[in-house]
């Protein structure tokens, strides 16, 4: 899959942009110095990809501030994508060729796998991080699995407000039956979902290590959950007897949101034994696994974003990165032009300065 062309105006710092790709280019980098704009361009991209933002859940920060709406347009090889955000009020408005649509027959339309240096240096002791790995993995292959994420979270929101106010003397505990309902039924779908992937991505991530890490120990991925394998209505009971406990905090304490993942190095949990280079090697081997399986199952080649990676990864690890990217079309950010002297790869390279593409 490729775009064809971007049109930006209004989002954050960039002004107006308009730019088209040719198909013989594969990379496309983005040169300047600090806070000119070029990660809000890889954002914009994102948006178009999975209809959210990787910085942030209000959507109005997304827009310009001296404006009132920000626009993107993203023509791929298949559609028109175009998203529309508004500050005041806050609204968002997806649309595919031209028709307004919903978030889950707006995500996945253009694929998109992003590299940050913020993973690769923060996914060992962010568990948020590493459930957000999962969900952009799945919200790419499963349509509706975002949208019952987001709606999941919702419920979570209400149960814990409705939590806060039984304990103050103003809430109807009977009330909590329908949201542990709701909790359960989405709980145990995203639950069940992402046990699946893990299951898919073990063999693929542990290749990637070894190659990248030029080593033979193996990568196990463990999903850690007191929820695994529990039935909806099995789900349900365990809300209803934390009922207590979560009055206590005005908590949910039990769910998807509270999920983690582990992953063992040959056998031993990487969280207690394995250096900055190991952790390293595994971000990049789950990112490559993302983007084996959006082609297995999807049959299309993601667009890849890689921002800032060069002061992440030292010379072997990002010539194990621009081999694999292969020919897929990558947009990437760079402060140093000289990185992108050096590729092998035919290649573009765009200034940007106070939010204007030269
Ligand atoms: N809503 C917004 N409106 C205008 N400018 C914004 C907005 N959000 C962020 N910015 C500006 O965007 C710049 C950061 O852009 P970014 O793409 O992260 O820079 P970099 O080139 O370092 O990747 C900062 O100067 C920040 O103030
Ligand atoms: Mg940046």
């Amino acid at each position: 899959m490729r775009i064809q062309s971007m049109k930006i105006k209004g989002f954050r710092n960039l002004k107006g942009i308009d730019l088209s790709f040719e198909e013989g280019i594969p990379i496309h980098a983005f040169v300047g110095s600090n806070g000119q704009g070029k990660t809000n361009i890889l954002e914009a991209i994102y948006l178009c990809s999975l209809s959210k933002s990787f910085r942030t859940r209000a959507s109005g920060d997304l827009v310009g501030f001296e404006e009132a709406f920000s626009s993107v347009k993203i023509d791929t090889d298949e559609e028109k994508l175009e998203v529309i955000i508004t500050a005041k009020p806050s609204q968002k408005v997806l649309k595919v060729n031209g028709v307004k649509k919903s978030a889950t027959d707006f995500i996945g339309n253009l694929k998109a796998v992003f590299f940050s240096p913020d993973d690769l240096a923060n996914m060992s002791y962010a568990p948020k991080l590493r459930r957000r790995y999962l969900d952009i993995v799945l919200s790419q292959l499963n349509r509706g699995y975002l949208v019952k994420l987001m709606e999941y979270n919702g419920a979570c929101k209400q149960r814990n407000s409705l939590l806060k106010a039984i304990s103050e003397g103003r809430g109807d505990t009977d009330e909590l039956d329908f949201w542990d309902e709701k909790l359960a039924q989405l709980g145990a779908y995203i639950t069940e979902e992402r046990l699946k992937l893990i299951d898919q991505l073990q063999t693929l991530v542990s290749g990637h290590y070894k190659e990248i890490s030029n080593s033979s120990s193996e990568v196990s991925i463990v999903y850690e959950s007191e929820v695994r394998g529990v039935s909806p209505k099995e789900l349900c009971d365990l809300y209803k007897d934390g009922r207590r406990r979560d009055l206590m905090t005005c908590q949910t304490r039990l769910g998807p949101h509270r999920d983690d993942l582990k992953f063992l190095l040959a056998d031993k949990d990487m969280a207690f034994f394995a250096s900055r280079g190991e952790w390293r090697s595994l971000v990049l081997g789950l990112k490559f696994a993302e983007i084996d399986l959006i082609k297995e199952l999807t049959g299309d080649n993601p667009v890849l974003l890689l921002d800032d990676v060069f002061s992440e990864l030292d010379a072997e690890r990002q010539k194990y990165l621009f081999d694999a990217t292969g020919k897929s079309q990558t947009f990437i950010t760079t402060t140093h032009k000289e990185f992108i002297d050096g590729l092998p790869t035919a290649h573009k390279a765009y200034k940007v300065k106070e939010g204007i593409v030269e």
